[in-house]
């Protein structure tokens, strides 16, 4: 089979990958040009742990092509995956102006029946927008099919999500389309659900909206915790061995970020406003989430008496470890009060690097760990990286000035760092 990629960010590339190990053709397309570019010569323009080297392999065998126009590929493809971005605009609705463009260039260039698979997050009841842009694009009225195929893997372990999938949703109109995506996903083994577009939209949303609940949840309890001088973890553990609950998405921190909650979170919200509805607890997950931050930043403020003139250090930027990504990340927020109410902070982060806007004479950016640490009054680890839980904290509590930790994922051994003279504080440890 042939297959376009529309949109090589981390899921149009991953889905590139996972296509061609399934045997297919694939062209990846993208309207940026210098992604194009540096994909072509074998350079992802983000970071995803293994995507580059199975990119390699399929690039190099010729199971993977890369162009930057739509138009001009598409007579030799039948089947398009759309994977361009839905990000949010100012009124918490998703952007649709990348899928619109897609679909109309689908439609206007298309001369061939095409089966159009829908990867992007879309808001529910896309698919029958989808298929009125492709025809008012087209110029005569070839047959395709637009079937909803929601993506559920995650930054950091994409390639792994995407070889192991926990089910695979196909919301399609015609029983024949939805038989062509589950024959081509016959080998990766795992429950196949099929409904109607809207209700393959909906899941998607749903399960997003779902673990962002679960997380500020448990966020919002953590701090009764701290109050009532009770472990958040330990009780995390002990409600985790209920299978009904589940141990995951109930780590505590400093909120959850990055290129998708955030945003699938408000575009739901937004479609519920536009029923006349609102869901009322979706919508205090996210004021929890907004809080959150600020929560952890009053701990580390009372400790600290005051952030005037103090030395801080941040460990980690990205929104979770293994990626570089920083959209939504809760380090963002954290560092610009640092900055305002006074503080000097020293950044790590093992593959993020401070964004050019937030520049500023007291934000400096350290190669290691050890550096980033030197003189510092407290550490905030913003981000789990391994490259902190494995840090050799003896060593490192020698350069600092002070001994504050305050550990923004509950990721660090806390018994450990006490032991070895760290004033340590979790987020609901109830220290
Ligand atoms: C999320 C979903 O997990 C994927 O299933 C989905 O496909 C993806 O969004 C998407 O819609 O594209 P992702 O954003 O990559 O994946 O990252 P997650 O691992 O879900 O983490 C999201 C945030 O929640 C991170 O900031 C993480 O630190 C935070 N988190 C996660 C917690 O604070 N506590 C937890 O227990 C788990």
């Amino acid at each position: 089979m042939n297959i376009i990629v529309a949109g090589v960010g981390y899921v149009g590339t991953t889905t590139a990958v996972l296509l061609a190990e399934l045997g297919c053709k694939v062209t990846g397309v993208d309207v940026n040009p210098d992604k194009i570019a540096a994909l072509k010569n074998g350079q992802l323009p983000f970071y995803e742990p293994g995507l580059d080297q199975m990119l390699k392999k399929h690039y190099e065998a010729g199971n993977i092509a890369f162009s930057s126009d739509l138009g001009t590929v598409i007579t030799d493809h039948d089947v398009i995956f759309i994977c361009v971005g839905t990000p949010s605009q100012a009124d918490g609705s998703a952007d649709m102006r990348y899928v619109r463009e897609v679909l109309s260039e689908i439609g206007a260039t298309m001369e061939s029946y095409k089966l159009i698979v829908m990867k992007s997050t879309v808001p529910i009841g896309t698919q029958v927008l989808a298929e009125q842009w492709i025809k008012e694009a087209q110029h005569q009225p070839y047959a395709f099919d637009v079937i909803s195929n929601p993506e559920f893997l995650r930054e950091g372990s994409a390639v792994y999500d995407a070889f192991h999938p926990d089910r695979i949703v196909i919301g399609s109109k015609s029983a024949e389309a939805a038989t062509k995506l589950q024959v081509l996903y016959e080998t990766l083994n795992c429950p196949v659900l099929t409904t109607t577009p809207a209700t393959a939209e909906m899941i998607k949303y749903a399960s997003n909206a779902f673990l962002a609940t679960k997380i500020s949840f448990i966020n919002e309890l953590a701090r009764l915790c701290d109050a009532l001088h009770v472990s958040i973890t330990d009780v995390a553990a002990g409600m985790g061995y209920d299978p009904r609950i589940g141990m995951a998405f109930l780590r505590a921190g400093i909120g959850y970020g990055g290129s998708c909650f955030p945003k699938d979170v408000r575009s739901l919200l937004h479609t519920a406003a536009k029923q006349g509805m609102s869901l009322h607890l979706l919508q205090q997950a996210v004021n929890v989430n907004d809080t959150q931050y600020k929560y952890a930043l009053h701990r580390l403020r009372d400790l600290l008496g005051t952030f005037q003139g103090k030395r801080i250090a941040v460990l980690g930027l990205s929104f979770k470890p293994e990626t570089d990504d920083l959209r939504e990340a809760p380090s963002l927020s954290i560092i610009p009060v640092l900055l305002t109410e006074g503080a000097v902070v020293q950044v790590h982060d093992p593959i993020a690097s401070i964004p050019d806007g937030m520049r500023a004479d007291k934000l400096t950016q350290h190669p290691s760990i050890e550096d980033t640490l030197l003189d510092v009054d407290a550490v905030l680890l913003c981000t789990e990286w391994n490259a902190y839980i494995q840090a050799d904290w003896e060593k490192l509590l020698t350069v600092m000035k002070g001994s504050i930790m305050m550990d923004g994922r509950n990721a660090l051994n806390r018994e450990r760092l006490e032991a070895l003279g760290y004033q340590y504080v979790g987020i609901g440890l109830g220290n």
